[in-house]
């Protein structure tokens, strides 16, 4: 009898980083679970949730790893980059501030994660439109220039949302 474990190819860990709420887990609950919530608690420590898709033929687990954006709980570095082949670095396109920390947020990637991690910029909550503060184009310069993928999402109304994750997913080799 084969089971659900038997079908999977692969294991991919993925780990989605950014400021605090710039709506990580929402974006996480959405592909995982499609499912959005307006009053989301700031993330405590590390969780995951997985989804299992099938990504050129293959059947792959996503394992996805969601932190606290919060200066106070960054002392997890190095555990939870250990493994990663990807990851999600999540800014609010109506918050500038969250966008002038991707640089650093690249910088802790390239020190801690594996040289050949993919990384995904997202610019979340685009739905948001009269409140927008960041320009597409700066980030589409940014991503350019640091070799990143880019997509902007809104984890309320899930657009882009699988986008970004399957693309993603597919330029883990
Ligand atoms: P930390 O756990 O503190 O790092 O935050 P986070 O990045 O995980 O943010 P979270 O997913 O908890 O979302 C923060 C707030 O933004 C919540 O009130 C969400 O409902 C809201 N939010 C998240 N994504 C979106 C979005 O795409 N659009 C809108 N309008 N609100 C969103």
């Amino acid at each position: 009898l084969e089971t659900e474990a038997d079908k999977i190819s692969y294991v991919f860990k993925v780990v989605v980083i950014g400021d605090s709420a710039v709506g990580k887990t929402q974006l996480l609950s959405r592909f995982a679970k499609n499912d959005f919530c307006l009053d989301s608690k700031s993330t405590i420590g590390v969780e995951f949730q997985t989804r299992t898709v099938n990504i050129n033929s293959k059947v792959i687990k996503a394992q996805i790893w969601d932190t606290a954006g919060q200066e106070r709980y960054r002392a997890v570095t190095s555990a939870y980059y250990r493994g990663a082949l990807g990851a999600m670095l999540v800014y609010d396109v109506t918050k500038r501030q969250s966008f002038d920390h991707v640089a650093r947020w690249v910088e802790e990637l390239r020190a801690h994660a594996d040289t050949s991690i993919v990384i995904m910029l997202v610019g979340n909550k685009a739905d948001l439109v009269d409140l927008r503060s960041v320009p597409t184009e700066d980030a589409v310069e940014f991503a350019e220039n640091q070799g990143l993928y880019f997509f902007e999402t809104s984890a309320l109304t899930g657009e882009n949302v699988e986008q970004a994750f399957f693309k993603l997913l597919e330029e883990i080799h």
